[in-house]
């Protein structure tokens, strides 16, 4: 494709609303948000640009997605800039490690367009940190976890108050392209959610780790094990869901005086466990606040 055919993105295909992104550090995250997008045709791919410092890293993208890739962060931003007769706007995703963000934000100053929209999935990277550094006020704050890399995600996410309303719908929609996505009111929830939803994928795969050890110390098989415990917990969420009774409704039809389900909570409860999981998510809190002081 020429770089001329490459500046005229399809506009045919754009329910996301946004003509051009721009993803500065392309690995795990940015990646599902780039997949998820074109899984779901939000965008095509001459729409994206992307940069990454490695070369390998850059054609594998290329290779996969038909992405433009820079080396570059400042030519991928500039690559990504609202072109005069659209009115469809642009978005300049930063999915850098926290620890890089300080640099690149020092290489992207004053290259971000007026009407350009920083997204920053970055953990513990403040908006206004961000915008100071950019010397850009419009930034949107996400928080997604693992599970949006096969489009399960939840993110949490909140904005400036530079970000306008059409702006705002564009996070949305690029949030939603990962699974689901909650525009929350400040940055404090964002710290929250960074202890329950995207540090929680952490608190289940220990659980579903200690559940399929046990099944391996009655006899079970590791894999016989492993199945069961997955299936019983897609399914019990699933249930939940679907249910929308309360959790302990849905334990108290299970549990019938005398049985099994009483007398495993009986130790569950002896061993603190519902105070356990409220110590780790509090600890976790606190985590992300203290980092979040540190950038
Ligand atoms: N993974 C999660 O579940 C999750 C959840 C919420 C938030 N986040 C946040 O999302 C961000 C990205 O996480 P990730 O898991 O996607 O990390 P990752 O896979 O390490 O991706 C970071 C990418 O940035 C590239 N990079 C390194 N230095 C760079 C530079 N100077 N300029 C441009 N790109 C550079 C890296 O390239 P190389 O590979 O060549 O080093 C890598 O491809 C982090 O800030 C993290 O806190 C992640």
């Amino acid at each position: 494709m020429s770089e001329t055919e490459m500046d005229q993105p399809n506009q045919a295909v754009n329910p996301l609303g946004v003509a051009r992104l721009a993803f500065i550090g392309c690995g795990v995250m940015a990646e599902a948000i780039i997949a998820g997008l074109l899984r779901k045709q939000l965008v095509t791919s001459d729409q994206i640009v992307g940069s990454n410092p490695r070369v390998a890293r850059r054609e594998g993208l290329f290779a996969k997605y038909a992405t433009r890739m820079f080396e570059s962060n400042r030519e991928a931003v500039l690559a990504a800039q609202p072109s005069n007769n659209s009115s469809n706007g642009s978005l300049v995703i930063l999915a850098v490690k926290p620890q890089r963000l300080n640099k690149v934000l020092l290489e992207l100053k004053g290259a971000i367009h007026p009407e350009q929209l920083v997204v920053s999935i970055v953990a513990g990277a403040r908006s206004e940190a961000i915008a100071e550094a950019l010397l850009h006020p419009a930034i949107v704050r996400a928080m997604p976890n693992t599970p949006a890399q096969i489009g399960q995600g939840m993110t949490a996410w909140t904005a400036t108050s530079e970000v306008n309303e059409t702006q705002e719908r564009e996070a949305g929609a690029l949030f939603e392209a990962l699974g689901k996505a909650m525009r929350v009111e400040n940055e404090r929830q964002i710290d929250m959610a960074t202890a329950l939803s995207a540090t929680g994928p952490t608190y289940i795969f220990l659980v579903m780790e200690a559940l399929v050890d046990a099944g391996v110390h009655l006899g079970f098989s590791r894999h016989m094990a492993q199945d069961l415990v997955q299936q019983m917990m897609i399914g019990s969420v699933l249930f939940a869901g679907e249910s929308q009774k309360h959790p302990a409704e849905l334990r108290n039809m299970v549990t019938s005086p005398g049985g099994t389900s009483a007398e495993a909570i009986y130790q569950m409860e002896k061993g603190s466990l519902r105070t356990v999981l409220s110590k780790a998510v509090w600890a976790a809190y606190q985590r992300a606040e203290a980092l979040g002081k540190k950038s």
